[in-house]
C-alpha cells in the first residue's frame, strides 16, 4: 500500500519521541510501528480486531460480524473522521487510534481512543502508538491544549498504557458512561500540550 505524506510526518515525529525500553522492544529487530489513515483496502485487517470480542469488551461498539458492516464503518466513520489512523506493524494494520475533537468552548480538548488486535497485545505497541499520536496531534491541531482519555475502571491494561505514555491520572468519575447498557465508572487521564513529556516536532 502506498504511504501518503502523513507517514513522513509520523516518521519525523517518531524520531523526536523519547521511548522507554519496553517500547523499544516493539521496534526491535524487523518490527516497526507507524500510523497512517485507514482506507477501504484495509477491511480484512480491520476485521482482525473489530470482529474480536476481547477487543470490543470495553468499547462502545459491538463486535462486528460481517465484512460489509466493517466496510461501512471504514467508509462512513473512519475515513471521514478528523483524526483516525491505522496502527501498522511493519506496514500491516494491527489496530487503530483516533482523536475526536470537541467543539465550541470545549475545543481546547480532544479525546483519545485506541484498539489493537489481541494477538499483538503485551508488546508495547499501543504505548508507542499513543505517544506517536499525542506528539502528532499537538502539532497538527495547535489549538489543542489537552488530550484526554476515558478508561473503564476494569480495564487496567489500557490505564497502564496511558501511564506509560506520560498521561496524568486525574481521578475516577462515577457512572460516567453506559457500557453495553450498563453504567460504568471511568478513570480520566490527560496530557497537556505544555507537559514536558510532550517532546513534539516543531
Ligand atoms: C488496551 C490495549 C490497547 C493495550 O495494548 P498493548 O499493545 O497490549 O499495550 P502495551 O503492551 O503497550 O502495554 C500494556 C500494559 O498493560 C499491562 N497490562 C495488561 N493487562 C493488564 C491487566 N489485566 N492488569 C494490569 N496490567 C495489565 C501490561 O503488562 C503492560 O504494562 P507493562 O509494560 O508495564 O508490563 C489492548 O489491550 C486493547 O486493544 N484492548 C481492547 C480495547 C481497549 O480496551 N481499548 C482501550 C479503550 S480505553
Amino acid at each position: 500500500m502506498e504511504c501518503d505524506s502523513s507517514c513522513d510526518l509520523t516518521a519525523k515525529l517518531e524520531e523526536k519521541l523519547n521511548l522507554s525500553q519496553k517500547e523499544d522492544a516493539a521496534t526491535d529487530g524487523d518490527s516497526d510501528i507507524t500510523l497512517r489513515p485507514l482506507d477501504l483496502t484495509d477491511v480484512d485487517d480491520f476485521m482482525e480486531w473489530f470482529a474480536d470480542d476481547n477487543v470490543s469488551k470495553f468499547c462502545s461498539w459491538d463486535t462486528f460480524t460481517s465484512k460489509e458492516d466493517a466496510m461501512n464503518y471504514v467508509a462512513d466513520i473512519a475515513i471521514p473522521h478528523p483524526w483516525f489512523q491505522a496502527i501498522c506493524l511493519n506496514g500491516k494494520p494491527v489496530g487503530s487510534i483516533s482523536v475526536s475533537p470537541f467543539h465550541g468552548t470545549d475545543r481546547c480538548r480532544g479525546e483519545l481512543g485506541y484498539v489493537l488486535a489481541s494477538k499483538y497485545w503485551g508488546k508495547g505497541i499501543a504505548t508507542k502508538a499513543v505517544k506517536m499520536a499525542a506528539t502528532a496531534i499537538f502539532v497538527e491541531w495547535p489549538h489543542l491544549e489537552r488530550l484526554e482519555a476515558v478508561v473503564d475502571v476494569d480495564n487496567p491494561g489500557s490505564q497502564r498504557v496511558l501511564e506509560k505514555a506520560g498521561f496524568r491520572k486525574e481521578g475516577v468519575l462515577r457512572k460516567y458512561y453506559l457500557l453495553k447498557g450498563k453504567p460504568k465508572d471511568i478513570v480520566m487521564f490527560s496530557l497537556l500540550s505544555t507537559d514536558p513529556q510532550v517532546n513534539y516536532f516543531m
